[in-house]
């Protein structure tokens, strides 16, 4: 088992399995006059073997949940063999991926037969021309007709919206009614000052403002937690939740590790800490489970940039995924 030094169990592994990403969302990845932002070589992205045997090594340990994410996941070349190889790792009950659906209208259909059956989609406005201007490029219609594709094939679907003073903080009772029709639920999601120009504390909306705001036009009634998010029924029988990082951190109950695309451990979202895989994979695998171990003991009791002990940007949310 992977038991932090303060007795937390690790069970949930997020696997970032590319730094590029499509999108250059307000909150992330701003166009700014910098040069662009350049991801690492594609070289340092790991083979899907790699990553498949890792999670098989993980598991092993005592992992039991894996969240496939990136930058955007859906860009990983060889995403369909790795979703087949982790979904029949023996001691994964629980795979998913989170995506921005741009990808999804053609990819759906490969991950359901590849054993896929959970999707987390980034949606943070339902009004095409905002889309666009909070994603850089992005077509709402295309990740919508993606939604309903894997609806239809029968894919549980989750939607992450970030609430943003000023971009899509008005349009919250709508994604409320849109989870409402179609049975879905909506988290909605704290800003997190994780990347460099994109963060302003102007934009920052807690999730208590975002309930009082959306109660004017929803009743709400408490149901029980399902992971980090706090959940709440409505009146029309729809579920949404709240991530709380900033406002009411998680960390005590915090079970998570991630694999980062150039083949590092982090032991947490908010440090760089990091444990390097890539000089064992040449070993056998208890190298690598040592190596779990190590940045198992490494986890912060918590989010050390809350406590002003991290600089955030040296974080990089974009390339770790969440
Ligand atoms: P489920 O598998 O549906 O439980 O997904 P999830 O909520 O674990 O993952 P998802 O990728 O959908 O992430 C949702 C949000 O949770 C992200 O946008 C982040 O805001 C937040 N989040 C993810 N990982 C962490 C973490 O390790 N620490 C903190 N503080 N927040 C996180
Ligand atoms: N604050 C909060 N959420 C963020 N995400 C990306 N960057 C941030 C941020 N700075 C969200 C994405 C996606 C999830 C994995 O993380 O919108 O839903
Ligand atoms: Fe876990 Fe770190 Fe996130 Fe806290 S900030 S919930 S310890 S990953």
């Amino acid at each position: 088992m992977l038991i932090d030094s303060y007795g937390r169990a690790i069970d949930y592994l997020r696997i970032s399995v590319t730094d590029r990403c499509n999108f250059h969302c307000v909150y992330c990845d701003p166009p700014t006059d910098r040069p662009a932002r350049r991801a690492r070589v594609p070289e340092s992205t790991l083979k899907f073997d790699t990553f498949a045997r890792i999670a098989r090594v993980a598991a092993t340990l005592g992992v039991r949940k894996i969240k496939i994410t990136g930058g955007e996941p859906l860009l990983y070349q060889d995403i369909v063999p790795l979703v087949e190889r982790l979904a029949i790792t023996p001691g994964i009950l629980d795979l998913s991926i989170t995506t921005n659906g741009s990808r999804l209208e053609g990819l759906a259909r490969p991950l359901f037969q590849a054993g896929l059956r959970r999707i987390n989609l980034s949606i943070d406005s339902l009004r095409p021309e905002r889309f666009f201007r909070m994603t850089h490029g992005g077509d709402l219609d295309a990740t919508l007709r993606g939604f309903e594709l894997a609806r239809e094939l029968g894919f549980q679907v989750k939607i992450n919206t970030v609430a943003l003073d000023g971009w899509n903080a008005d349009e919250l009772s709508d994604f409320v009614s849109f989870a409402e029709t179609r049975g879905v639920e909506v988290r909605f999601i704290e800003f997190m000052p994780l990347c460099g120009p994109g963060w302003s504390p102007g934009l920052f909306v807690s999730a208590t403002a975002m309930r009082d705001r959306i109660r004017r036009d929803h009743a709400l009634a408490p149901i029980e937690a399902d992971g980090v998010a706090t959940r709440f029924a409505t009146a029309r029988g729809g579920r949404i939740g709240f991530i709380t990082t900033m406002s009411d951190p998680f960390c005590d109950g915090c079970r998570r590790m991630r694999l980062t695309a150039w083949g590092t451990l982090r032991p947490c979202l908010f440090s760089a800490r990091e444990v390097d895989l890539r000089p064992l994979l040449a070993n056998g695998d208890d190298a690598l489970r040592e190596a779990f171990q190590r940045a198992a003991a490494e986890k912060p009791r918590r989010n050390a940039v809350l406590a002003g002990q991290e600089d955030p940007n040296r974080l990089d949310i974009r390339s770790v995924g969440g």
